[in-house]
């Protein structure tokens, strides 16, 4: 997939989370956003049909009827259909999310995993830029995300997330949802997070790690907690914008034209 027409602001970005649905005009050039980001609540249930209705909300915001839109997905995709939904409604599972988010938005729509949409912006504007050895963008929120790339190409759909940890699954434990939901302090969850970061280093040996999601603009309270791994680990430099501007990415590939990076080229 290449991604096109990236000279001016003509795609709008959505990242459909757990909690919230934000979405905005994508600047292609600089890599961010080009207006102020609009959210609204994810419905709950989060069923495929009430959150199409909220993308359109968010979307319709922007009053840019024609602009191709790309949204993430917190869950695999794979050619548009979402395959797991492990934190909202599994009603989507089997879902062909782009032609149901095309269909309720009257244009083409792409979908994407939410942590390769980081990543792919985290490659080409942010804290990867220029990076080809193996680096993982890890996505700490609801869940934990993965994007995995090599030469700058991603991987889709790693999932690393669900790795297990202490016999749970990694995110149970060290998400930032985690980290909330039991009242755990900085120090207390720096430990997990640092745990699985060896866990995901023993498996891969990447030459950096890139922690986003909402908390990667707390980095400094828990990054230097962190120690014993070998890789470099930075915080996400577009934080929590990343997948609304990985997403506009997606959109302008779909749409065709040059490449920003070949990091798209996976989707
Ligand atoms: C999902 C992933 C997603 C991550 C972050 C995980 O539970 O399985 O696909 O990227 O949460 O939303």
């Amino acid at each position: 997939m290449n991604v096109s027409n990236v000279t001016g602001s003509n795609v709008i970005g959505v990242d459909i989370g757990g909690s919230g649905i934000k979405g905005a005009p994508v600047d292609l050039t600089g890599g961010g956003l080009a207006q102020e980001r609009f959210k609204v609540l994810t419905p709950q249930p989060s069923s495929p049909d009430a959150v199409a209705d909220r993308v359109r909300q968010v979307v319709d915001h922007f009053g840019w009827s024609d602009a191709p839109v790309g949204a993430t997905f917190p869950g695999v995709v794979v050619g548009g259909t979402a395959r797991t939904a492990a934190n909202v409604d599994k009603a989507w599972i089997g879902v062909d999310a782009a032609a149901l988010l095309g269909e309720r938005l009257g244009r083409p729509v792409t979908v994407l995993n939410d942590a390769d949409a980081a990543g792919m912006a985290e490659m080409t504007f942010g804290a990867g830029r220029g990076r080809t050895g193996t680096v993982i963008v890890l996505t700490f929120g609801t869940g934990i995300g993965s994007a995995l790339f090599s030469g700058g190409r991603l991987v889709p759909n790693t999932e690393l997330g669900h790795l297990e940890l202490k016999g749970h699954d990694a995110e149970k434990r060290a998400s930032s949802r985690a980290k909330e939901d039991e009242g755990l302090s900085w120090e207390r969850w720096a430990r997990r997070v640092q745990k699985y970061l060896a866990h995901v280093e023993a498996l891969f040996s990447p030459e950096l790690f890139v922690i986003g999601g909402g908390v990667s603009r707390k980095a400094d309270k828990f990054l230097p907690l962190i120690r014993g791994i070998s890789a470099e680990i930075v915080p996400a430099a577009l934080q929590n914008d990343a997948g609304i501007v990985g997403a506009g990415m997606a959109a302008a590939a779909a749409a065709g034209g040059a490449p920003v990076r070949a990091a798209a080229d996976a989707l």
